[in-house]
């Protein structure tokens, strides 16, 4: 193998890359780039690490979730708030079943850039460039919005900062109190047939907390009462933007992709040979890597020889987005060379990419119960393996919107426009965030049997 370097990428074939009208202009930016400060610290980066390889060993779980793609425009701090509490209101319900520590990390504050499956999209006879994630270009149909512009990377660069700031404050100053967090917004169990169960395991939660604080265990004696940790993550897709903010830590001499603790390969760019694989080869992060229906053992073997050839535990994280259809027929044979092989990675589900579907007035969307039966699929599959289930991977929002299907409140395909949101793919709203959180935790609780 070649030498890396944070350039290294450039001499390989790369996809889903867009087409700057002026290399003079990308440039000057990438150049602007490298003198900022990083987004996040290279001491971060390696506690998430270290948390994620305990996750590999059983010890804990991983919530990663957020925006298919954070926008500029609709970028304010109730959205970032609200977001961030269903995430912790998701951790507490796993926690609690689990009785395991969850990681939380959020896909936000970088989430910019999409693949997309074609370059151009045409609407009444005219193409432009297809809309590629707000760091590229605009989502408006017309030639100036879909230009790219390398400009949008310093905008991006900036939301992140702002984003990032937010959370950590959010994080740190009294809006993860576990007693706050719990006042749950429970209007989703209303018309629920499992009404009784969910309010159970709430009671339970809030029973817990009374008793501790009897104990004198409350936010005033206790910081992780009252704080939390949330880590940030996003597709690394547009490298000049990553290769910009890759730095060699002080501390250590090593090379950190500092947009984000953890950043993921996509399905459509973990070509071995090809340019993102050797960027996410040399950078310490921990990285996420899809693995869609039609990967092969050997496919995940090679890649994990590429990408973490030592073999340590937290370095990479396997997100199976399979298809409620095709995951107990794509996922064990995976599974099983990888435990096969002895390689350490943690596995995780995203039940939302396999699962997109074009509802009849054309939106796309997805279904709750699709969702709900992809994730319970992956647990049964490493129940079977003696494997361990590890994480879950959502496109969610803490907004009342309408973007999947189905869920208690029995989101129907013409109710989609109400309030139809995203700028990509279909989130998951809030009540089906945390009406799913508690479906998954029985599971999660049958996954955990006999573990530390
Ligand atoms: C995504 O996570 O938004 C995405 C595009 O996923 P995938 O690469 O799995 O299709
Ligand atoms: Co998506």
């Amino acid at each position: 193998m070649t030498a890396w370097s944070a350039r290294s990428w450039r001499e390989k074939p790369i996809q889903q890359q867009p087409d700057y009208p002026s290399a003079e202009q990308l440039q000057a930016v990438e150049a602007q780039l490298k003198q900022f400060p990083p987004l996040v610290f290279a001491e971060e980066i390696r506690a998430l690490r270290a948390n994620l390889a305990r996750v590999s060993q059983g010890k804990g779980f991983l919530l990663q979730g957020g925006d298919c793609a954070e926008s500029f425009r609709d970028f304010n701090a109730p959205k970032i708030r609200d977001t961030f509490k269903v995430i912790l209101q998701m951790a507490i319900v796993l926690t609690f079943a689990g009785s395991c520590p969850v990681t939380k990390v959020a896909r936000m504050a970088g989430q910019y850039a999409k693949p997309r499956s074609t370059a151009l999209e045409t609407v009444d006879g005219v193409s432009l460039p297809i809309y590629r994630g707000d760091i590229i270009n605009g989502i408006d149909f017309n030639e100036q919005a879909r230009t790219p512009d390398p400009q949008r990377m310093i905008q991006a660069y900036h939301h992140s900062a702002a984003t990032l700031n937010l959370l950590r404050a959010f994080a740190q100053g009294g809006l993860a109190d576990l007693h706050k967090v719990n006042k749950w917004n429970m209007s989703f169990v209303a018309a629920n047939p499992l009404k009784d169960k969910y309010l159970q395991v709430a009671e339970q939660i809030q029973s817990a907390l009374r008793f501790m604080e009897v104990l004198g265990i409350t936010a005033d004696t206790n910081a992780t009462i009252h704080e939390t940790q949330l880590f940030t993550s996003h597709e690394a897709l547009l490298l000049p933007y990553e290769e910009a903010l890759t730095r060699t830590d002080t501390l250590t001499g090593l090379p950190y992709d500092c947009s984000a603790h953890m950043v993921w390969i996509g399905e459509r760019t973990r070509q071995l040979d090809h340019a993102h694989v050797e960027f996410m080869r040399g950078i310490n992060n921990p990285i996420g890597v899809k693995i869609g229906p039609t990967t092969q053992p050997d496919d995940v073997i090679r890649l994990l020889d590429v990408l973490n050839p030592a073999n340590e535990a937290g370095r990479v994280t396997l997100i199976a987005r399979m298809g409620v259809n095709t995951v107990a027929e794509a996922l064990p044979s995976l599974v099983r060379r990888v435990k096969a092989e002895g390689r350490h990675v943690v596995w995780s589900s995203d039940p939302m990419h396999g699962n997109t579907v074009k509802a009849e007035n054309g939106l796309k969307t997805r279904d709750f119960d699709a969702i709900h039966h992809e994730l319970r699929q992956f647990f049964a599959v490493h129940q079977a393996e003696g494997t361990y289930a590890g994480g879950v991977h959502l496109e969610m929002t803490g907004d009342d919107v309408t973007e999947c299907t189905g869920g208690a409140y029995q989101i129907a395909e013409q109710d989609l426009t109400q309030r139809y949101r995203t700028q990509c793919d279909p989130r998951l709203n809030a009540d089906q965030v945390l009406e799913l959180a508690f479906l998954v935790a029985e599971s999660l609780r049958d996954a955990r049997q006999g573990r530390g």
